[in-house]
């Protein structure tokens, strides 16, 4: 099985963990911005549609890398208060922010029409929630659910069982509101699937979401603005995968886009994506010290991290590849699981894995963390968040988010007469 890289050397990631404890994130600017980079080439040129990738925030929302994808004219996609009023400090204004919720409350809404966002209603009732509490934006989206169209993933559900967006039949009646309250302007999303390596399964997405705009253009005419097939597409987490072709995907919506949209004279229709993981997943390295090794039942290697810094493994049973440091080229000839330091036993981050010998103070790096890692975190046990270092294109490096403190864990507790100091 092939090795897979780290684009640092071992002289680089141990002068970086002297500098900033593990457990800690390391992200690798230039592979973030050549995936940035991957994604546009790949869209650009769709006939006369005009693509533009709204990086989902939740997959990472430093604002470091925020401020990153920004400069290499991404837009964001917001799924809350916190995540709007990042994308406001960061600098992203009006239609370049996207804000795809559920669930939602009030204040949130009232922040995404203060910033003049994309709103993207998850439910048919939502339209008089707006109206009564806030104002009909003059742009709308809403999200579709296909339902039985397509089957979904383990990490997103199957479209029948789960809680987003508006059957097809409420998705006409919406639209049907929306234009009889003198709405203009309109988008359509969908996002069903998570983490998919299959190319089929977008361009499958895209023909079900032409094929629907084409419907309702055809019984009550309003003109769409843009699609937005949402995020999920894959990164190869393991070895032996690889990456999807996004021209592959590309050259199949193109195709689609000509037989539908322009056949229609539905165009321009503007394609937007909110693909995170692809950005900001295989930049990713979660840097963590070997404590234990121990021997019970099974062979364990307890380290400095826990599901607390990176979730993944422990709720979906993701894979994610583990570099010894130095020891890449031993053979992998020890079985472990390797562990944290919760009081769950699912705080794995691998089950059975083959190994080199490890010893306790080695050094394991996590493989694509970038996405949907530290953004997950949490504290459980009284475990706190991780550091994240940014390595520059140049080579050097900086502290883009500080470890939290037993402080930090402290000041939300309004519990009097605390008899320690910390
Ligand atoms: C609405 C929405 N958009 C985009 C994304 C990003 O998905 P990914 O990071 O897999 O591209 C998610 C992920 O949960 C999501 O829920």
């Amino acid at each position: 099985m092939p090795e897979k890289l780290i684009p640092l050397t071992k002289s680089q990631i141990e002068k970086i963990i002297e500098t900033y404890p593990t457990p800690v994130y390391i992200y690798d600017e230039k592979g973030i911005i050549n995936s940035a980079r991957r994604l546009q080439e790949a869209f650009s040129g769709i006939s006369s549609s005009i693509f533009k990738n709204y990086f989902a925030m939740k997959a990472n929302p430093n604002p470091y890398l925020l401020e990153l994808l920004k400069r290499e004219g991404f837009g964001v996609d917001c799924s809350s208060l916190t995540e709007l009023m990042l994308a406001e400090m960061v600098g992203f204004v009006d239609k370049d922010i996207m804000f795809t919720s559920n669930n939602t409350p009030l204040e949130e809404f009232k922040k995404a029409i203060e910033l003049n966002a994309i709103i993207n209603l998850d439910d048919i009732t939502y339209i008089e929630f707006l109206e009564r509490h806030v104002r009909i934006p003059e742009l709308i989206c809403f999200r579709y659910n296909p339902g039985p169209l397509k089957t979904g993933n383990a990490i997103i559900g199957n479209p029948v069982d789960a809680k987003y967006g508006l059957t097809k039949e409420q998705i006409f009646e919406a639209y049907k509101i929306m234009k009889n309250k003198g709405v203009k302007r309109f988008g359509l999303h969908t996002m069903v699937v998570s983490n998919e390596l299959n190319p089929k399964y977008f361009i499958d997405t895209a023909k079900i979401i032409f094929d629907l705009i084409v419907e309702i253009s055809k019984q009550d005419p309003i003109k769409f603005e843009f699609v937005n097939l949402g995020g999920g597409i894959g990164i190869p987490y393991r070895p032996d995968q690889e990456e999807v072709d996004l021209k592959l995907i590309s050259d199949g919506i193109r195709k689609i886009y000509e037989d539908k949209i322009v056949a229609n004279e539905l165009q321009p229709l503007k394609l937007f994506m909110e693909c995170g993981r692809l950005i900001t997943g295989p930049h990713g390295y979660l840097v963590t010290t070997v404590r234990h090794v121990t021997s019970k039942h099974k062979e364990y290697v307890g380290v400095d991290a826990s599901m607390n810094n990176l979730m993944r493994p422990g709720m979906y049973g993701a894979y994610h590849h583990i570099s010894v440091l130095g020891k890449e080229h031993l053979p992998p000839d020890n079985t472990y699981d390797v562990t944290g330091s919760l009081c769950e036993n699912n705080d794995k981050f691998a089950i059975d894995r083959n190994l080199p010998k490890i010893e306790p103070g080695d050094i394991l790096v996590l493989h694509d963390t970038g996405a949907h890692g530290h953004s997950m975190g949490f504290q459980y046990n009284g475990k706190l968040r991780s550091a994240e270092v940014l390595v520059r294109t140049d080579g050097t490096f900086e502290l883009i988010r500080r470890a939290e403190t037993i402080q930090d864990y402290f000041q939300t507790l309004n519990f009097p007469n605390s008899r320690f100091k910390i």
